[in-house]
């Protein structure tokens, strides 16, 4: 059976970039759950908070986990916030190896788009908080953690050690 393979970390970690180049590389088919939710529902992620708060938004990401647990040979790239699901994480970790992406929050602030993500609205300090209470989880739940640097050769790097760790587990 092949595991899928679940990218987890903070907003603007890379995931879902080095998931696309990722799939390319192995042909496996990526999911993409912010994608996917907003597809199925007709509807922006900052909409859906807006409409139905981060809790709506949160039964939709837990719902697509459940989903997806059934799957194999994919490759997950998973909102930031979605690891502090219990029951979402558990769910994709049944059926997947986790890899955290971890870039130093500060860094990755500097260069965010925050438009579209209604929880990056509140400031750099905000974010750093967020990255403080959220890291023991994103550690709980991986079997590896990437440490994830900058520059133009940084996503074929994190590809290849992902790549690495895949196909000798
Ligand atoms: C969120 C991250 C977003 C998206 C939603 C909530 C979070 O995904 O799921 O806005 O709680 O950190 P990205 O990590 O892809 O930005």
């Amino acid at each position: 059976m092949e595991k899928n393979i679940v990218l987890i970390g903070m907003m603007g970690s890379g995931k879902t970039t080095v998931g696309r180049l990722l799939a390319q590389r192995l042909g496996r088919e990526l999911a993409d759950t912010d994608a996917l939710i907003e597809q199925r529902q007709g509807r922006s992620i900052p909409d859906i908070f807006s409409q139905d708060g981060e809790e709506g938004f949160r039964a939709l990401e837990l719902e697509l986990c459940r989903e997806l647990s059934g799957r194999q040979g994919l490759v997950i790239a998973c909102g930031g916030g979605l690891p502090m699901q219990e029951g979402a994480i558990a769910a994709l970790k049944e059926n997947g190896l986790v890899f955290w992406l971890d870039r130093d929050p500060g860094e990755t602030y500097y260069g965010l788009d925050v438009s579209g993500r209604p929880l990056a609205q509140g400031g750099r300090e905000d974010f750093l908080e967020r990255y403080a209470r959220r890291s023991p989880s994103y550690h709980r739940w991986a079997d590896y953690i990437i440490p994830c640097g900058d520059g133009p050769q940084e996503a074929e790097r994190l590809i290849s050690t992902i790549y690495l760790e895949v196909s000798q587990s």
